[in-house]
């Protein structure tokens, strides 16, 4: 039986996640979905019941499973504590203890909700874009880090980007197989005419394309990249890049689709296992207020059903009842606008379970 581990974690991650766990429950009660669900704390929780932001008992849990369901991680309360117990830590290092290399951040507008994004209707209408970003390497984790302090007595902060060939390789298989199911185009991001890093992601890309004559392969600095996905996000398919810049290109992705509370995301390892998150963070701001939205999480489950779970029929069949409730014009307040109807984080779990039980 398949085994899911689910992590609320901290702040509105608990709101989220019961509304997910509903959608579940129906497709195991109406569905004929079968499924092992536990629970299991991280982050900040992780800290608070077991004194670290990623147990020991989480880990062995997350191990055995085969798809992992997370909510968010975070919370001022938090901030004051030693570096390696932040909540923020807790993220990382189940990331790279499951060796989650390949994260996977679709940026994709709801026709309903065009009027919601920043950008112009027809600059955004349509909008597809899948950003996968190198996970479980670079910036993040490189080795020596750490503040220092020099001989004048001024400290100095330091971290150190590196990637190996084979985890660049990776990475470009992985975008590679995903823009063969799209349209075929990969956008290669980098920062090639400063970073010797940069310069050798390039090169593997290049390289790793000669498997996959089908896909145009292109290459574009990260800074224009920032700019051209403001200006005209159409013209991207699917874009690779590193760690740190696919964290600050996906938030920026995702305001294109009008709110960050709608977008999903999944983090593999190199047999299909993965953790399945909401891009959006903890929330300190609204925890608790019962007005998050839920549907990015729910779209996690739907991920999860389909790249884990070999489920794609129900993957698509929550899908539908997301538009459906869109369509009938429900709005969280994140997504509101007038006209529409505003309702809280448990109508709208509640609305997409009604849809999905129709
Ligand atoms: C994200 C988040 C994390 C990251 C933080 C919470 C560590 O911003 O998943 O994008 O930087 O990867
Ligand atoms: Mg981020």
């Amino acid at each position: 039986m398949k085994k899911i581990v689910v992590l609320p974690g901290d702040g509105i991650g608990l709101e989220i996640i019961a509304e997910a766990k509903k959608i579940i429950t129906v497709l195991q009660e109406h569905y004929g979905f079968v499924a092992e669900i536990e629970e299991a704390y991280i982050g900040g929780a992780g800290y608070d019941h077991a004194g670290h932001p990623f147990p020991e008992e989480t880990k062995v849990l997350a191990q055995a499973a085969d798809a992992i369901l997370l909510g968010a991680v975070g919370g001022p309360q938090y901030e004051a504590l030693p570096r390696e117990l932040r909540p923020e830590r807790g993220l990382l290092a189940i990331r790279s203890e499951l060796d989650l290399f390949s994260n996977l951040r679709p940026a994709l507008l709801y026709e309903e909700l065009a009027n919601a994004s920043s950008l112009k209707p027809e600059i955004v209408s349509n909008l597809d874009i899948m950003i996968v970003r190198e996970l479980t390497g670079g910036i993040y984790f490189g080795e020596p880090r750490g503040i220092r302090t020099l001989e004048n007595g001024e400290r100095e902060g330091y971290n150190t980007l590196v990637y190996k060939e084979s985890e660049i390789e990776r990475i470009a298989h992985s975008a590679f197989a995903i823009a063969i199911k799209r349209d075929k185009r990969l956008c290669s991001v980098d920062k090639a005419n400063v970073l010797e890093v940069s310069e050798l992601w390039r090169e593997v890309m290049i390289r790793v394309g000669k498997d996959y004559p089908e896909v145009e392969l292109s290459h574009m600095y990260v800074d224009n990249a920032a700019m051209q996905l403001v200006k005209d996000p159409k013209q991207f398919d699917v874009m690779v890049t590193k760690n740190l810049f696919g964290d600050v290109l996906s938030d920026a992705a995702a305001m294109l689709t009008g709110s960050i509370g709608m977008l999903p995301s999944a983090s593999l390892d190199s047999h299909g296992k993965g953790m399945y998150e909401p891009i959006h963070g903890s929330a300190p701001d609204i925890a608790g207020k019962g007005i998050a939205n839920p549907l990015a999480t729910i779209l996690s489950v739907s991920m999860m059903l389909r790249y884990s779970l070999d489920n794609i029929d129900l993957a698509d069949r929550v899908e539908a009842a997301v538009k459906s409730v869109l369509k009938k014009g429900l709005r969280t307040a994140d997504i509101y606008e007038q006209g529409t109807t505003q309702v809280g984080t448990v109508e709208m779990g509640d609305a997409v379970v009604a849809e999905l039980l129709r």
